[in-house]
């Protein structure tokens, strides 16, 4: 066939979408191959450097396509892969450990010369026999496990630094990266520590032998390395059968096997002796290699990560999404099914490249850009998804904290050494083979502070995903400037003058009053438009809970403040026709700003502003240029009143009210529009009005998880946040009161008890999702999509 040009409509329901040149060759299903997916080839130095670049033109045009080099299709957009984790019967793990590129006789024949036999362990063990395998081993990486590995991670992570810090130059990749994960993963697992540089080969040749493209020459080095690696495998595990009382994932497995010999089988038990220890410590040392690449390549990021060690957990997130170590996983499809439009028949083989989909816009926004402040960095899926999600996600997380965190406090003037990244050439373990670093040993800080080298409370590892409240920010006081009566506003700048977050109207952010556990909550009340600064009125409130007091007694031009946010649980709906605002006091600060917005979107608002007299109320003269007749000014010391009843006599449904102020004007409120439309007033909540969680008055429920094939009871003293996490599954949180908003999980049956502020009452009623930190079942039942 000649080159033609072709359409470039997505075409569903059969061909793969076709872009550009075509080639001569055919996928299994008769449709013409584009040149560019003919092309493709994951061995070549292009995917090994960047895979994410390397298929940037199918995530945007040829999302599936066939590749003939590889006779996989290759799936590259978030959402069609996050679909195929999330059904494990048609998309099977069956040939996740499979060898990618066939081998030749002689080297088939030195395997079996060891009796090599890999077979299922758990990452490509099908259903029903997976699941039940993964409970019985999952207890050694719940949380309260993985805490006792942390006071060793840390020493190891102290004790690898110490032994090159004075000589300037290191490759972390060979002086620690590599060892202290494989040591880690030993001790997990309960394998005696053997001779390190043999087991790193023999990885490296599992790697290559799995997911690589060994020359035929090569191929039999290679399965000489994996064959004694399978022998080595099955020694230690004999050993262990000796004595298998240790403290080892791979002793509790044996102990498991007594109880349940048809779930952990032996053969299960030597293949996962040899996949553990690379699914241990390959990943997670490469995983460590990225994320030092990728900061030292972003030394700004870097000087903000040394400067503020807290940042560490969203840092590593963002790592693994950006440049995470697993580039791309593989399932098999077991009855014809559909991806992204594409017809796919039973049998068909699918790479599905993670780090691709971890850089699609779709899901990420400016998805390329590295920024260890994304809010949903944890959505990446570098640990896979659903029912196989990695089991040691949170010892990887751990390990990674710990290392970033010792590198920033005692080498923070670290930086890279000018170098070209060599990889393993295969399709998924990726990192690079040495990271060489320099630093001027003078100015290694603990020579002037020894301290610095064995602090007693480091930053405490986040075992979990990270929190969105734990992300924060650096700013400066441009400007102080009383605005009425008891308040002042605040100008916040970057400390580098760079452009502000954007923000909408109705955010808000988080200010730390002096301390990180004093933190309050202030609308933004500037103009979204200006992105060089945030701007916050704060009213001193003698009876407060001590922000307001320490904002008024301390904070002056020049000064640094950590913020968190912008967040915005009081969305302007900006498709309403007609818009009432009323604002009590300093709750003026959210409403003027969405005010601000109506005018400039031609919405037809009014402003209702009230204060007990005009010297208290701020904004005023600004408000009245802005807003002219629109505004009413309601100031008790005049005798006047907003007379709400008045005001919301009429019902209206194109009418949406928006309010902010004390609680017993938005108590009024609620009452006065009880006779409007649902939903139509919208108000701000700073505080929950939940309380804490009675156990007197709760009764325990179960949450079936149909993603991950898990059903997790939830005790009556339990939130259901609480114990998703302690059973290891990632949901995102911010406020933890039912405030934010971001820990909503889909709800697929059941009825639920809804306890947020967030969701609409026609969102409660239709009962399809639900704030996981507050809201319970109403029954003993709720089936959720995780
Ligand atoms: C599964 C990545 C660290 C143990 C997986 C999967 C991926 C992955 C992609 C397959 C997920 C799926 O099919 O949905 C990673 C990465 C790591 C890491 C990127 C480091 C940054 C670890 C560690 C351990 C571990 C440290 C053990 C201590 C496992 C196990 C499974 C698994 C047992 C199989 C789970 C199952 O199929 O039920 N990992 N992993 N991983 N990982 Fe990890
Ligand atoms: Fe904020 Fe649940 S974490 S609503």
């Amino acid at each position: 066939m000649n080159p033609v040009e072709v359409d470039t409509a997505r075409r569903t329901g059969g061909c793969p979408v076709a872009h550009g040149p075509l080639s001569s060759e055919r996928t299994p299903t008769g449709c013409p191959v584009s040149q560019r997916a003919a092309d493709f080839d994951p061995f070549e130095d292009g995917y090994q450097q960047d895979p994410p670049e390397y298929v940037r033109w199918a995530r945007e045009q040829e999302p599936i396509f066939w590749s003939p080099k590889l006779n996989y299709w290759v799936v590259t957009r978030y959402d069609d892969i996050k679909a195929i984790f999330r059904d494990n019967i048609t998309f099977s793990p069956a040939i996740a450990l499979e060898k990618i590129t066939p081998t030749g006789e002689e080297a088939n024949a030195v395997l079996a010369s060891y009796g090599f036999a890999l077979n299922r362990t758990l990452v490509n063990e099908d259903e029903p026999a997976h699941m039940p395998r993964r409970r019985a081993l999952m207890h050694s990486f719940i949380p309260e496990e993985l805490k006792h590995h942390e006071p060793m991670v840390r020493e190891l992570a102290r004790e690898y630094v110490d032994r090159f810090i004075d000589d300037g130059r290191a490759d972390l990749v060979d002086q620690m990266l590599w060892e202290i994960p494989l040591t880690v993963a030993l001790h997990f697992l309960g394998v005696p520590e053997e001779d390190m540089d043999t087991l790193r080969k023999y990885s490296i040749a599992h790697t290559v032998n799995t997911w690589g493209r060994p020359k035929p020459e090569e191929q039999v080095a290679v399965a000489h390395a994996v064959g004694n690696f399978w022998q080595y495998a099955g020694k230690v595990l004999d050993k262990m059968r000796e004595n298998p009382e240790g403290g080892g994932w791979m002793q509790y497995g044996l102990r498991r096997q007594r109880e349940l010999p048809e779930v952990v089988t032996d053969s299960y038990l030597h293949s996962m002796m040899m996949a553990g220890i690379v699914a241990a410590h390959e990943t997670t040392a490469n995983a460590t290699a990225n994320a030092m690449k990728l900061l030292l390549q972003h030394p700004d990021v870097w000087r903000e990560v040394c400067e503020d060690p807290s940042l560490i957990p969203n840092a590593v997130e963002e790592c693994l999404r950006h440049n995470g170590s697993v580039a791309a996983w593989r399932r098999i499809v077991t009855s014809d099914a559909q991806v992204g439009g594409v017809d796919l028949p039973a049998g068909s083989k699918l790479l599905i490249v993670t780090s691709s989909a971890n850089h699609d816009e779709g899901h990420f926004a400016d998805a390329d850009l590295f920024d260890i402040r994304r809010d949903n960095a944890s959505d990446h899926l570098t640990f896979g998804y659903g029912s196989h999600q990695c089991m040691g996600k949170n010892l990887a997380r751990m390990e990674m904290q710990i290392f970033l965190e010792e590198f920033a406090r005692r080498l923070p003037h670290m930086r890279l050494a000018p170098q070209k990244f060599s990889y393993v050439p295969n399709t998924s373990f990726r990192g690079p083979e040495h990271l060489w670093v320099e630093w001027d040993p003078n100015q290694n800080p603990e020579r002037t502070q020894p301290a610095l080298r064995h602090v007693d409370e480091p930053v405490p590892v986040r075992i979990g995903e990270p929190s969105k409240g734990a992300i924060t920010r650096p700013v400066v006081v441009e400007s102080v400037t009383p605005v009425a009566e008891g308040i002042v506003k605040l100008r916040l700048v970057a400390p580098d003058g760079r452009a502000m977050p954007r923000w909408a109207a109705g955010s808000h952010i988080d200010i730390e009053c002096g301390h990180p556990d004093l933190s309050r909550q202030y609308s933004l009340c500037g103009d979204p438009a200006d992105a060089h600064a945030l701007e916050i009125a704060v009213l001193r409130e003698p009876a407060g809970r001590g922000g307001s007091e320490w904002v008024h007694a301390h904070v002056k031009a020049g000064d640094k403040l950590k913020i968190r946010g912008p967040r915005n649980h009081f969305h302007l709906d900006e498709s309403t026709r007609k818009a009432i605002f009323i604002a009590g006091g300093i709750g003026i600060t959210p409403v003027s700003a969405m005010a601000r917005r109506a005018k400039e979107l031609g919405i037809d608002y009014e402003l209702h502003y009230s204060g007990r007299s005009r010297e208290t109320m701020a904004f005023l003269d600004e408000l009245s240029a802005l807003h002219g007749e629109r505004l009413q000014v309601h100031a008790s010391s005049e005798g006047q009143r907003n007379d709400l009843a008045a005001l919301l006599a009429t019902p209206d449904a194109d009418t949406q009210v928006y309010a902010c102020g004390p609680v017993r004007m938005l108590k009024a409120l609620e009452a006065h529009c009880a006779h409007w439309p649902e939903d139509a007033l919208h108000v701000e909540h700073f505080e929950s009005t939940l309380g804490t969680l009675d156990p007197s008055q709760e009764h325990a429920f179960e949450v079936e998880l149909k993603d991950s094939g898990i059903t997790v009871p939830v005790r009556a003293d339990q939130t259901v946040l609480s114990a998703l996490r302690a059973a290891n599954i990632d949901v995102q949180s911010d406020c933890e009161e039912g405030l934010c908003g971001s820990c909503e999980v889909r709800v697929l049956a059941g009825k639920v008890d809804h306890r947020d502020v967030v969701l609409t009452r026609a969102e409660r009623e239709a009962g399809t999702k639900m704030m996981a930190c507050c809201s319970r079942a109403c029954d003993g039942r709720l089936v959720l999509e995780l």
